[in-house]
């Protein structure tokens, strides 16, 4: 049995259109324009309108892979939904997707926080290897508007809703391959970065809203260090496991929470700012679907082109931290 080569065979995203800029926040909490965009690099950030569900954004992106790809829904072997804003705790948000765009195949969603996009493009990978599945939609998205509280300005300053989808397949003539991918977690710093209640170790009670337990609590600046650490150690990682060099990347693809997260990656690790795609000045910290848009962009406005050489990294909550390497 050939063990087939695995590739991205299309791409797509959607922004909810509302745009709230950093003028916008200065009248909701105790924040400036300046401290946003100095300390975070973040001017705006799409928000969908109140009571849209994940899935509503992430059909919408789905349905622009699929075109991407010249695939319908009936094409489509197995849906990924990475989101750590689903529209319930269940169902899963994946098997809502399948009905919205009249797929018929199994669907599950991951939760790997903003790592999601990167360890759901492993799972595809490894699903087509073994060839269980020819084509697997995978998705990252977030209505994580829905989980902040708009009175924390430690917190509300940062996120912003989205969704990308990629159809996974067997590599195509002249198209890219996924030449390798790094997972990594730590549980023991999960406490820094979560949304305490809702689940079974505090359910939703009057008393847990009234503390807002519901809401994203974040430690911001050990979550930082974290960051920038891990994220620089997943890049050589997954560059030892294709076989490559930091030379050889044209495009690094990061999660997308703090410029200053990202200008740190590029110096610990030795690669040009110029080589490292920036999006959240526009778009804020997606959690799951970040990596997926900024990829989907990238792909559309010419960054990425046939050749280059790219990597995808990402860090969350979980700890979670993730990396993958395409040669497109
Ligand atoms: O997506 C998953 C991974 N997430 C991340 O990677 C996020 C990692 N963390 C960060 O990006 C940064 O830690 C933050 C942007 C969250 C915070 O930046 P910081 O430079 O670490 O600021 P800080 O938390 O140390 O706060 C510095 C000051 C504090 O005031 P005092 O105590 O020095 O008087 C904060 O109260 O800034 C204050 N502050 C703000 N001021 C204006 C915190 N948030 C704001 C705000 N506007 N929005």
């Amino acid at each position: 049995m050939t063990i087939p080569s695995v590739g991205i065979l299309g791409l797509g995203s959607y922004l909810p259109p509302k745009v709230l800029t950093n003028l916008d926040l200065e009248k909701i909490v105790d924040t400036t324009d300046d401290w946003i965009i100095t300390r975070t690099g973040i001017k705006e950030r799409r928000i969908a309108e109140k009571g849209t569900p994940t899935s509503d954004l992430a059909s919408e992106a789905a349905r622009a892979a699929l075109k991407d790809a010249h695939l319908n829904s009936s094409d489509i072997d197995l849906i990924i939904c990475a989101t750590i804003s689903p529209d319930m705790l269940f169902p899963s948000t994946a098997c809502i997707i399948q009905r919205k765009i009249g797929a018929s195949c199994p669907a599950f969603d991951i939760s790997a926080a903003c790592s999601g996009f990167p360890y759901a493009l492993g799972i595809a990978e490894s699903f087509i290897r073994a060839q269980i599945c020819r084509h697997v939609l995978v998705i990252g998205a977030e209505v994580i508007s829905s989980f902040i509280n708009w009175k924390d300005r430690s917190t509300c300053v940062l996120f912003g809703d989205g969704a990308g989808a990629a159809v996974v397949g067997p590599s195509v003539k002249n198209g890219n391959r996924i030449l390798a991918t790094f997972l990594g977690s730590d549980g023991n710093q999960a406490d820094l970065l979560k949304i305490p209640a809702g689940g079974s170790a505090i359910p939703s009670t009057k008393e847990s809203i009234d503390a807002g337990l519901h809401y994203v609590r974040m430690e911001g600046s050990e979550v930082f260090k974290c960051a920038v650490k891990t994220m620089g150690d997943a890049i050589f990682e997954v560059l030892k496991r294709s076989g490559r060099s930091l030379e050889d990347i044209d495009c690094l693809i990061p999660h997308q929470a703090n410029l200053r997260i990202l200008n740190a990656v590029a110096e610990r690790v030795g690669i040009p700012k110029e080589k490292v795609y920036i999006n959240l000045d526009r778009y804020g910290n997606m959690s799951a679907a970040s990596t997926i848009v900024a990829l989907s962009e990238a792909s559309k406005d010419g960054t990425i082109r046939k050749g280059s050489f790219v990597v995808l990294v990402a860090f969350g909550s979980g700890f979670t931290w993730a990396a993958n390497a395409i040669q497109w």
